[in-house]
């Protein structure tokens, strides 16, 4: 198939992860993830996951360029996440990046995150819809997009004014005795529970915003929590974990679909970790057929971070004809969209 053909690189959070592709083709995806490392202190320390980039930097460019069957000769281009995420971990690979293309004399181009987020879903469906609307939500993000043109336009319309998404389900988790990372282990718990059970409060739900607030519901989740252990009463640990689930997914829905709705779009993506969780995936699909917008998640292992999405956006941003990054581009840990 034809497009060019980039490695990606991709550090800004725990994941090492380096991508190959070809155009709109995926060809290798090669994660090292140091989240055990993290796991005993329920976040990501962000000196033990520098580290850990360092350590896996290299033998993760190997593996990708074996497992896409292809040489260092054959790279077109070099693409890297230039932020947001940890300083630290997003200065590993930037360094990375500007080292192979410098040795290389291949051009370099730093990406953004939250777009190389949105770009991914091309090596699974196909082109994106132009526009369509974007709801990321992570463990480090939680945002709602306008993207006309991945490449060249993508418009920030709401993020979280506190807590990320995922950050509220491991904070959850760890207060339910949970592991880390929570989203799963409340997603498995959550089955077995009634999403009625507890009224738990949606942050910013009218308010007439595209952002998201989810510290008070964690708060909430906390004490009412801390109450059943008080009183000496047992805590349902599955009602609580979908009565939680409930609250996250309904305001993150409902305000996905507000601005398909406003702003005259009818294409939705949803990506980041948390695209993961089967309640948020099935009232996102029962939303969008009510309102006629169609939906698209990347498979589970292309949401969470990975190298694939970046090389997807560098190989966007060759074919758009934009100009390469310079060999001093920054890490930049609130770099916006
Ligand atoms: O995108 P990601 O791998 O890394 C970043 O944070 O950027 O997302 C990780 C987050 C974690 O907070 C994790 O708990 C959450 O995604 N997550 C889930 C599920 N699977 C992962 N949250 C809810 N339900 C899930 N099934
Ligand atoms: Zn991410």
């Amino acid at each position: 198939s034809g497009g060019p053909l980039v490695l990606g690189i991709e550090t800004s959070c725990d994941e090492t992860g380096v991508g190959v592709v070809q155009g709109h083709t995926l060809l290798a995806n090669s994660i090292a993830s140091s989240v055990e490392e993290h796991a005993r202190f329920g976040g990501v320390v962000p000196e033990v996951a520098s580290r850990a980039h360092l350590q896996a930097m290299t033998p993760t460019v190997e593996r990708a360029l074996a497992d896409a069957g292809v040489t260092f000769n054959d790279i077109d281009a070099i693409a890297v996440t230039a932020g947001p995420g940890l300083a630290g971990a997003l200065m590993v690979g930037v360094a990375a990046a500007k080292a192979y293309a410098l040795a290389l004399g291949k051009p370099l181009y730093g990406v953004n995150h939250l777009a190389a987020h949105v770009a991914v879903d091309q090596l699974e469906h196909g082109p994106l819809p132009r526009p369509c609307v974007a709801l990321l939500v992570s463990g480090g993000h939680s945002s709602l997009l306008l993207v006309p043109d991945v490449a060249t336009d993508v418009r920030p319309l709401g993020s979280t004014v506190d807590d990320a998404a995922g950050e509220a389900f491991d904070k959850v988790a760890r207060v339910l005795d949970l592991g880390f990372p929570g989203g799963p282990y409340i997603d498995r718990a959550a089955r077995e529970g009634d999403p009625a059970a507890i009224g738990f409060p949606r942050g910013k739900y009218d308010d007439g915003t595209y952002d998201f607030s989810f510290s008070g519901l964690k708060t909430a989740v906390a004490r009412w929590v801390e109450a059943r252990e008080r009183a000496g009463e047992p805590v349902p640990v599955a009602d609580v974990a979908a009565s939680f689930q409930e609250a996250v997914v309904d305001v993150l829905t409902r305000k996905a679909l507000a601005v398909c709705r406003e702003q005259g779009v009818e294409d939705l993506l949803i990506g980041g970790g948390v695209a993961a969780n089967s309640r948020l995936r099935a009232l996102a699909r029962e939303r969008c057929e009510a309102a006629g917008v169609r939906l698209r998640v990347p498979r589970p292992g292309l949401c969470t971070d990975n190298g694939a999405m970046v090389a997807a956006l560098g190989a966007e941003l060759v074919a758009a004809g934009a100009d390469p990054s310079a060999l001093d581009l920054p890490a930049d840990s609130s770099l916006p969209v």
